[in-house]
């Protein structure tokens, strides 16, 4: 089925099957593997993008559904070599070990900004990472990077570019 997305800031038509997840699009028809699948339960919440703003989990919607969309995945989320202040949070305050969480934890820290503004305290994001699992870190940097990306977001008066 002809669906058109903004990907990231760039428009195209794709031709999708009515059962392709947004996920699947993304990694096997865009190769935009910045998206991960942690599980096929919909909890670790490892492919968050952003649709339209909000966190979406990618495995839970058919691309089909987001005709008209946009989209943004982690690799829009850069100014060329320059990290979002998100990413640079989590660069700074060691957010990440494997690094496999980490492009959906980057997306729910952009969503607590959406929801609750750039002054998170510690209770707020560990409540709202319920959706987020990691494997590696013991979540305390974690916390630590969101608060400190959503203050420096404020700085830079960052939300998005795509
Ligand atoms: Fe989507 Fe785990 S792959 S929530
Ligand atoms: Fe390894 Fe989170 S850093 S799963």
């Amino acid at each position: 089925m002809p669906t058109t997305l903004t990907i990231n800031g760039a428009t195209a038509a794709h031709d999708v099957s009515p059962a392709t997840l947004l996920v699947d699009l993304l990694r096997d028809g865009l190769g935009l593997t910045g998206t991960h699948i942690g599980c096929d339960t919909s909890q670790c919440g490892a492919c968050n993008v952003l649709v339209d703003g909000c966190a979406t989990k990618a495995c839970t919607v058919l691309a089909v559904q987001l005709d008209g969309a946009s989209v943004t995945t982690i690799e829009g989320l850069a100014f060329g070599e320059t990290l979002h202040p998100m990413q640079a949070a989590f660069k700074e305050h060691h957010g990440l070990q494997c690094g496999f969480c980490t492009p959906g934890m980057v997306m729910a820290g952009l969503e607590m900004v959406r929801r609750h503004g750039h002054d998170l305290d510690e209770a707020t994001v560990s409540h709202e990472l319920e959706g987020n699992l990691c494997r590696c870190t013991g979540y305390r940097n974690i916390v630590t990077a969101i608060a400190a990306g959503a203050k420096a977001m404020a700085v830079s008066g960052e939300t998005t570019h795509a």
